[in-house]
């Protein structure tokens, strides 16, 4: 894919040559101010004109575009609805960004001047991260496999109209918003790769390329390994494959060694075909996205560290297949965890949660501070939350509560949910200590404690993203797909974590 080109332009907007000059408008604006004042006056009041005949009205998405009939170093200008005032925010930058650039590559342009949308309100840093996350993330696409990829026509984004004391602030925010929005793009492709081209061992491959550049330790346990550390819930579900299973572990350290790391722990299912308890057929090409989170830490972790943000932080994914061959685990089965819990296999299909468990248990014999999981865990939360919010549920409110005002400040929505002894019941097993699964009621609640029950009293999040990993459709910076949910989320709350 071609890389699009974030340029910072310290020169003057009314000077600068380019295809489309790009300026926000708020909805029910009294007066017009600033910048879009003086723009009225070049274009003899095209502008306001149009406002008050309701052609523009500043809605969220509204993309108007005119020519330049007089003469005006920008061949159009580009006036982009910014919603609201009072529900103005960071996200509302990157969402538009995305649109207008998807927009003006769909009428073929090449090069397009952005100014810093909103910054009187949310300040120059954040208008310029966010144009810079809103133009990569947007202007993403999936095509590799085409022989005839559609591409998009914009090759370059200038930043301009700031002044000069901020130019320090502008180019430290572009070059932050693109190593997050890089990132998220790492989580899509992983997400977004066939099965079949992305393997338990070809993800650790590539984790093992990334740990190379961004000076990571690496290990990566196979399948020997994996029997020897005891992780029979793991290997239970990687038994049914061909591929190997790897455990792929890796670290960061951003700070003294001795400080206890965080850990962000990603299921990574490379294909989740339900095993023997076989998925219906409807779909299930979506399952090759089951390692959404695990793609997500991996990607948290290279921007983390190309941000040299100031933590220690360990990174692991158990990956496997989930596969019904001859030698699969099966119904009725009973496996015993690295920590030597018994667990009756009630249902294949549940083996996010049983990976977890030895991930969560292995995590435990390192010694980390606190453990956030990320993972594609329930079709349940579906029904819970719809496709808006990812569910969160853990050990430790303050934890959680930083996890979702991390989200809150990046854009990725994400609401708590209940764990409760009262559910403890419908997870235990008669032949072993607990089964893994719980039966309809509660769905996601129950996965979510399963994985609690290994995690003793370290403080834990679990993110259950099943339902946000993947869109149905084009919309803002979204593309049909992967989202690259929690990448952004765990980048923020990495910074916040090395503030405190
Ligand atoms: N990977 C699925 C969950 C999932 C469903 C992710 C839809 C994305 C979209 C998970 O492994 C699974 O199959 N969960 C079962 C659990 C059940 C058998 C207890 C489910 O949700 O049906
Ligand atoms: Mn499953
Ligand atoms: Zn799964």
């Amino acid at each position: 894919m071609t890389k699009i080109n974030i340029n910072i332009n310290q020169s003057n907007i009314f000077e600068f040559k380019t295809d489309a000059l790009v300026i926000g408008i708020f909805e029910k604006t009294e007066k017009f101010e600033g910048l879009v004042s003086k723009l009225d006056n070049v274009f003899q009041n095209k502008i306001s004109n149009l406002y008050s005949e309701n052609e523009i009205n500043g809605k969220i998405g509204e993309v108007t575009i005119i020519h330049n009939f007089v003469d005006f170093s920008a061949e159009r200008l580009i006036v982009v609805g910014l919603g609201k005032r009072e529900e103005f925010d960071s996200d509302v930058v990157r969402k538009v960004s995305a649109l207008v650039l998807n927009r003006l590559s769909g009428i073929n342009l090449k090069q397009i001047s952005i100014s810093m949308l909103g910054s009187s309100l949310i300040g120059v840093f954040n208008s310029a991260k966010s144009i810079t996350e809103g133009a990569i993330l947007g202007l993403y696409r999936f095509e590799k496999y085409k022989s005839k990829p559609m591409g998009v026509s914009i090759k370059e984004v200038n930043l301009i109209g700031f002044s000069i004391e901020n130019e320090a602030q502008v180019k430290d925010a572009v070059s932050q918003g693109e190593i997050i929005a890089e990132a998220v793009n790492l989580s899509r492709d992983l997400s977004n790769e066939p099965s079949n081209k992305m393997t338990p061992s070809i993800l650790a491959g590539i984790s093992t390329n990334i740990a190379g550049k961004e000076d990571l330790d690496i290990e990566v346990f196979d399948e020997k390994d994996i029997s020897g550390f005891g992780m029979g819930a793991f290997i239970g579900v990687s038994s049914g494959s061909v591929e190997k299973p790897k455990f792929i572990v890796l670290k960061y350290f951003g700070k003294d060694k001795k400080t206890s790391p965080l850990c962000f722990i990603g299921k990574g299912i490379t294909f989740d075909s339900g095993g023997i308890s076989l998925k219906p057929a409807l779909n299930m090409g979506d399952m090759k996205g089951d390692m959404a989170g695990g793609a997500s830490v991996i990607s948290a972790i290279q921007a983390i560290a190309k941000l040299k943000i100031k933590i220690n932080l360990v990174v692991i994914v158990p990956a496997t297949e989930n596969m019904p061959g001859s030698s699969a685990q099966k119904p009725g089965d009973v496996v015993t965890t690295m920590n030597g819990i018994s667990i009756e296999i009630d249902n294949t299909d549940a083996e996010g949660r049983l990976v977890l468990a030895d991930a969560v248990s292995y995590a435990r014999t390192i010694g980390v501070s606190n453990i956030i999981d990320v993972a594609t865990l329930t079709g349940a939360i579906r029904i819970a939350l719809g496709t808006n919010y990812a569910g969160i549920f853990g050990n430790n409110d303050e934890l959680i509560k930083n996890i979702i005002d991390s989200g809150k400040l990046v854009g990725e929505k994400i609401w708590k949910l209940p764990v409760d002894h009262a559910y403890d019941h419908q997870y235990k097993s008669q032949v072993a200590d607990f089964k893994n699964t719980g039966g309809r009621d509660a769905g996601s609640i129950t996965g979510a404690q399963f994985i609690g029950e290994f995690v003793g009293e370290i403080p834990w999040a679990h993110l259950d993203i099943a339902a946000v990993s993947r869109t149905s459709s084009n919309k803002y910076y979204h593309r049909i797909g992967a989202t690259g949910f929690a990448v952004r989320t765990l980048i923020e709350f990495a910074q916040s974590f090395a503030i405190e």
